[in-house]
């Protein structure tokens, strides 16, 4: 049997359940949709890419890419006239649409709703106009290769808005009942997305259904293509192993695979995506190829938005590759297994090894909210704070800095309070070599012999008082 198995989760992005570590890799409430809110959008990047020359970020434990992919997105989606020079023809469509402006104010009323905090900033031109991109350095740590080879495979269910699409085009959309349409249809559609599952059990059966996830978080397909391009070149003639073979063709898990990404992976395979035309008979191979791999496609397309990044595996345990790195990150995304069963990647030395790979202005994020995870980046002199999901209206991780002014939502009296009981206690892996094994057992004993008061305790004894929030 494989390690994993996969499956739904609740915003239509595929999630993966690991046999081995009996643990889940993505939250069941929306894989993408965590990867946006607790490390995208807190990542700031908008901002970055106003004015910094070149950007790099650290993905710490890239599974199948979400945080890698939903930053990509993210860049492509919200510089798109930067990154496509419009033709001729959109020119003008845009120019008719602007001098035909049926219930335009509506519109714009319209969208904005929908865009969410990022886009806006964008949207009102809040950053400079600067009319090229940085270039984006991401380096992605994880220990699994077949995770890495299949990440650009995994598919996302089509929004309720790409459904609607398909009855109305999108030619329409200047139109008022374009969108009083398309809000009836999307909540219709939302009742019979599947919500609240229980367990794991329930995730694994879960089938094909109407799933919500929202346009602005989906993954843009060329990000898929750079990622098969990038995988390609690392492992050529190795990308499409039997065994990867065997999971994609599978009946129980074909359907989490984009069948058009496995064709192109083969054909990428076989041909290698630099190649020219030669020799393409069939109308399929020719298909593919003028679809992804001409000329034409990747000028206008493909090729402008993979120039953007540069994308380095490294596959390793991440506690070796990170100290072969000599290099210092604007942004960290920390996206381990739970600390209470893989403790390797939360320890006090990991943890300074990630120190001195930030910036001075750079930004740590995880989506642990624990005292002890917390206390291990105060042990390791960062400021820390809270990640504030503005959507939901409350807390959902943690973000490290060096830089003060770079946390918004700072730890308060209480919480740090939290931190200095033994729940706040943290791993420690000297030589960053333990087993997992061993370093809870190195912290069971600390914890056994430590005089710090007990959480339970504080919990009981100290309330949350008004100067809490006076740091
Ligand atoms: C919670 S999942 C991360 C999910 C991932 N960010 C994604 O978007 O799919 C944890 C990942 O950590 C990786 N991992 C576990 N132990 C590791 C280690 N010591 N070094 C590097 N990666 C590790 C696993 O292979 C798994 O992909």
């Amino acid at each position: 049997m494989r390690d994993y198995e996969p499956y739904y989760t609740e915003d239509g992005s595929i999630g993966l359940y690991s046999y081995g570590d009996k643990d889940v890799f993505h939250s069941k409430f929306g894989a993408l949709t965590e990867a946006w809110e607790k490390f995208v959008i807190p990542s700031k990047i908008d901002e970055l890419l106003t004015w910094q020359e070149e950007i790099n970020v650290l993905d710490i434990c890239y599974g199948i890419g979400y945080n890698t992919k939903a930053l990509m997105t993210f860049v492509i989606e919200n510089n798109k006239n930067k990154i496509y020079k419009k033709n001729i023809f959109q020119k003008i469509f845009n120019f008719l649409m602007s001098i035909v402006s049926i219930d335009s104010d509506n519109i714009q009323k319209k969208k904005k709703k929908k865009i969410s905090i990022y886009n806006e900033a964008i949207h009102n031109n809040k950053f400079s106009d600067k009319d090229f991109l940085p270039k984006i350095y991401i380096d992605c740590l994880d220990i699994n290769e077949e995770l890495i080879k299949l990440s650009p495979l995994f598919k996302t269910v089509k929004t309720p808005a790409e459904y609607f699409s398909y009855i109305l085009p999108d030619i329409f959309d200047c139109f008022k009942f374009y969108y009083k349409l398309q809000n009836v249809f999307v909540n219709i559609f939302g009742v019979f997305s599947p919500k609240n599952k229980k367990n794991i059990t329930e995730l694994l059966e879960l089938k094909f259904k109407n799933m919500h996830i929202d346009k602005e978080y989906k993954v843009n397909p060329i990000v898929n293509y750079i990622l098969i391009n990038r995988v390609s070149e690392i492992y050529g003639k190795e990308y499409l192993t039997k065994d990867i073979k065997n999971i994609l063709r599978e009946k129980w898990t074909r359907r989490f695979f984009a069948k058009s990404l496995i064709k192109y992976a083969k054909f990428n395979q076989f041909w290698g995506y630099r190649k020219t035309s030669g020799g393409i008979i069939s109308t399929f191979l020719h298909n593919i190829y003028y679809l992804y791999l001409s000329k034409r496609y990747k000028n206008i397309k493909f090729k402008a938005a993979e120039s953007l990044f540069e994308i380095k595996f490294h596959l390793n345990d991440a506690r070796k590759s990170i100290q072969k790195i000599d290099k210092q990150y604007d942004c960290i995304f920390l996206d381990a297994f739970t600390y209470t069963k893989a403790p390797q990647l939360w320890s006090v030395e990991f943890i300074a090894e990630l120190y001195k790979r930030l910036k001075d202005n750079g930004v740590l994020m995880t989506y642990s909210n624990s005292a002890q995870i917390r206390n291990t980046f105060l042990e390791n002199n960062f400021y820390v704070g809270k990640i504030f999901n503005e959507k939901y209206q409350k807390f959902v991780g943690t973000i490290a800095s060096k830089d003060k002014s770079k946390i918004e939502y700072p730890l308060n009296n209480y919480e740090i309070g939290l931190c200095n009981t033994k729940a706040g206690i943290p791993y420690h892996d000297p030589n960053l070599a333990f087993s997992a094994k061993d370093i809870m057992e190195l912290r069971e004993y600390e914890f056994r012999h430590s005089e710090l008061m007990s959480s339970s305790k504080y919990m009981k004894y100290r309330s949350i008082r008004s100067d809490d929030n006076e740091v």
